[in-house]
């Protein structure tokens, strides 16, 4: 078995009522750190753990999201003329990076359906695919190449955990783990998305990265609306469980920034900017300022 996958999907179809009114007019997939949009990030991360495709599972009214992926011949002629070679590279980067295609959502059912939404866009190689939330910016990057050499080891499917704050739980899908020898990595028992913190079974949550086995899409067609009335990945998951296909997280103890609320997405903001070297002094020192006269 080849633990190496070529396609890594990312749910984008969501309608980013958190941030109304900006996304009446522009995804919010592509809303800038700093300047450039996170759906970049994710497909640099897909990319570096040896994805060659991208899928953007994304609805009719946001194909702004995977013509960010296209090259703009035009700007670029502009930009050569004006000496502006900085700005090319800038502006090619994405393209470069990896090959996106679209898979259409047509209805908002939920995490689970968005995914199997890009079946179609799977090829006979595609013995696993990743699965890149991109409201989750985890960091350092590298959790999906560990994840592959888990697969490898272990086979089935392999998620990335955080251990959460009890009192947080409720806002993810939630591990039933027991312990493999490695502090790391955890063998999954069971599943269970959004539960009450007294019903959580421990506090490892997802955290937005899936190594899903092909077989995921078979699961997907059999699953029913769970939590919040929605087709969630998690009972997908939790079904092959049942069924005895091997399931594995790796435990994330680096950091992560949640891009899909208002207060998360500044704080990512701010740490992208102060990390650079163009924003980051001055931007320090105006916090500094600023705080200090609050
Ligand atoms: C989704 C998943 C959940 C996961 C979370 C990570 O929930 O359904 O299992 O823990 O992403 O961010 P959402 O944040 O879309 O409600």
């Amino acid at each position: 078995m080849s633990s190496a996958f070529h396609t890594a999907i990312v749910p984008a179809a969501g309608l980013g009522t958190r941030f109304l009114p900006t996304t009446k007019a522009v995804p919010k997939e592509l809303l800038p750190l700093v300047d450039t949009p996170a759906i970049e990030y994710v497909a640099r991360e897909a990319a570096e753990a040896g994805a060659k495709k991208l899928v953007i599972v994304t609805s009719p009214t946001k194909a702004s999201v995977a013509n960010y992926f296209d090259e703009n011949p035009d700007l670029e002629q502009s930009l050569t003329d004006k000496g502006k070679t900085d700005l090319v590279e800038k502006i090619q980067r994405a393209p470069k990076l990896i090959k996106a295609e679209t898979a259409i959502q047509d209805q908002a059912l939920g995490l689970g359906h968005a995914v199997g939404c890009a079946e179609g866009n799977l090829t006979g190689e595609d013995e696993a695919v990743a699965v890149l939330l991109p409201d989750d910016i985890i960091l350092p990057t590298g959790a999906l190449k560990k994840m592959a050499e888990v697969r490898q080891e272990k086979g089935g499917s392999v998620l990335l955990a955080f251990d959460i704050p009890r009192e947080q739980i409720s806002a993810y899908g939630v591990f039933d783990v027991r312990d493999t020898g490695s502090d790391d990595v955890k063998q999954v028992v069971g599943m269970v998305e959004k539960p009450k913190p007294e019903d959580a079974p421990s506090t490892f949550a997802a955290a937005g990265r899936y190594l899903l086995d092909r077989a995921i899409f078979d699961a997907l067609k059999r699953i029913t609306p769970g939590a919040g009335g929605e087709l969630q990945l998690t009972d997908a998951i939790a079904l092959l469980i049942n069924e005895g296909h091997p399931v594995h997280v790796v435990v994330h103890r680096g950091g992560r920034h949640d891009l899909g609320n208002p207060a998360g997405f500044l704080r990512a903001a701010v740490d992208f900017a102060l990390n650079t070297p163009e924003y980051g002094p001055d931007l320090r020192e105006w916090l500094r300022e600023r705080l200090d006269n609050s």
